[in-house]
């Protein structure tokens, strides 16, 4: 990027998690010189030797194309910023048990920081953060001695999903910088000119994705305030449009309607849009629950009652329970059944097993006196913390491995290899030929053709009879007063 006359920013990004990582890899591979902080010492080791800590498309790419060059890992913080223009804050904000986001490690990485400032410079706000964390952070640093003329502080949030989080970043729909000064706009801006000006998309390295030379992405300035608010309440909306989506998804299923057709419906009006409409066990993640609970937080202390958000949490809390009753339904009695599991993180293409619908689903198994089986091509080892290897919790190399001799199939998540299973193969590893499948990712047709029994969400399954108010609903029902 230097090459074509673009200006390279040196960066301190404070934080190697998910969004930290990515952020220092992206922006070295857009010209910029860039220090990844972290105080975890062993993982900067790893990061420094070449190890790539989370599983992400691309990123041992960029790692190994930038490291050593224009990306670099410390531990020492100050020194981070004292080389740095520009100096984000990239640590966690766990959800709190007022379900309020906790700033704690933000507080203190920008009380480290206003230590270590010797010239101006633009501190941005990376982490999901509540409207105000800007202010306080101003406030911080003004406390520890430094005056107002040494420093801005800046929100750019981050839109990054887990397993696209770099084609996310290099590649997004908008960006969106809040600054309260010209001076640190235009800073933030010029990071980002490699992308806003398409020149990155010239590149033949560049990685892959929708915008190019001519579509280069939007860039909206606005205020901190306006833009802090503008990532808590993107992610609360999506997760209001998966909750929706589950309820109509539960009216189809009741009604004998398919909900992939009405979703298609709904999403075909341009208003709606057809991203964020799939049924299925739940949402999960670092983000989505910790997100609404925290936006719901917010809105309480400014006095406004955000009810619709809690009713968000509870549709997603059903959907889980509700998947359960399905699995239930199927099976009858749970003792010393085999249940096979596909997929354990929160989603398809990710490691990350927080929040995720598929641990609840198989814990609810492991109490209920199952022996499971899962198999995830990512998430295993993650899986392990929580669920320990044990005579009844037990884990397979691949997805027929885990089918062997079991009752039933689960399908949690949506990796892309579980709707592409050879199915007279799996057919024939299953004791019973039963697939339960919480993401929809097999037209039910298709299964009752291959000799399955088959159930989804939000669509008619095989056991259903023809009369809508038949025995299935009814036995569904008797079964459901049980749990
Ligand atoms: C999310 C936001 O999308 C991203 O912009 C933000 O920066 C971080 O939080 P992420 O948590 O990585 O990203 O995952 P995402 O792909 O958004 O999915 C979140 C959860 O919703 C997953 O459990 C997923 O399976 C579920 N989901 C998503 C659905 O159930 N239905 C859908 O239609 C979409």
């Amino acid at each position: 990027m230097r090459e074509a006359g673009m200006e390279s920013v040196t960066i301190a990004v404070v934080g190697s998690g998910y969004v930290g990582l990515v952020a220092a890899a992206c922006f070295a591979e857009i010209g910029h010189r860039v220090i990844c902080v972290d105080n975890d010492e062993s993982k900067v080791k790893t990061l420094r030797e070449g190890g790539v800590p989370i599983h992400e498309e691309y990123l041992p790419e960029l790692l190994a194309r930038h490291r050593g060059d224009r990306l670099e890992f410390t531990t020492d913080l100050r020194a981070a910023a004292q080389a740095a223009q520009a100096i984000f804050i990239a640590v966690g904000t766990p959800q709190s048990r007022t379900g309020s986001a906790d700033l704690s490690y933000v507080d203190a990485v920008a009380s480290e920081i206003a230590r270590a400032i010797d010239s101006y410079k633009v501190i941005v706000e990376k982490s999901t953060v509540p409207v105000y964390t800007n202010e306080w952070i101003r406030r911080v640093i003004e406390r520890n001695g430094v005056p107002t003329e040494m420093f801005d502080v800046t929100s750019n949030p981050e839109f990054l999903r887990e397993g696209t989080a770099v084609v996310d970043f290099l590649q997004p729909d908008r960006l969106v910088v809040g600054a309260a000064t010209e001076r640190a706009s235009q800073l933030l801006k010029s990071l980002y000119a490699p992308l806003t000006s398409g020149e990155y998309y010239k590149l033949t390295q560049a990685v892959p994705g929708p915008c190019s030379e001519k579509m280069p992405p939007p860039l909206l300035a606005t205020s901190t305030k306006a833009a802090e608010i503008i990532k808590h309440a993107s992610n609360a909306f999506l997760a209001t449009k998966i909750s929706f989506i589950n309820v109509v998804a539960n009216i189809c299923e009741a009604a004998g309607a398919d909900v992939e057709e009405v979703a298609r419906g709904i999403g075909m009006d341009s208003r709606i849009g057809p991203k964020f409409l799939r049924a299925g066990v739940g949402y999960g993640g670092s983000c989505f629950p910790k997100d609404v609970a925290a936006f719901r937080h917010v809105a309480e202390t400014v006095g406004v009652d955000f009810g619709l958000l809690r009713e968000v949490e509870k549709i997603n809390e059903e959907q889980k329970l509700r998947f359960f009753q399905k699995i239930r339904s199927a099976l009858w009695t749970f003792r010393a059944k085999k249940i096979g599991v596909l997929g354990l993180a929160f989603k398809g293409g990710t490691d990350d097993v927080r929040e995720s619908p598929a641990l609840d689903v198989v814990k609810r198994l492991l109490h209920e006196g199952c022996i499971v089986t899962a198999f995830d091509p990512a998430a295993t080892e993650r899986s392990k913390e929580f669920l320990p290897p044990s005579a009844e919790m037990r884990y397979a190399d691949d997805p027929y491995a885990a089918a062997q001799d079991a009752d039933a199939l689960l399908i949690l998540n949506d990796w892309q290899e579980f709707g592409e299973l050879d199915l007279a193969k799996l057919h024939y590893t299953l004791r019973y030929p039963i697939v339960i499948d919480g993401r929809n990712l097999y037209a039910p047709a298709q299964m009752i053709e291959q000799g399955f029994t088959y159930l989804s969400v939000g669509r008619p399954g095989l056991q259903q009879p023809a009369d809508p108010s038949g025995a299935f609903r009814r036995a569904q029902t008797k079964d459901d007063a049980t749990v």
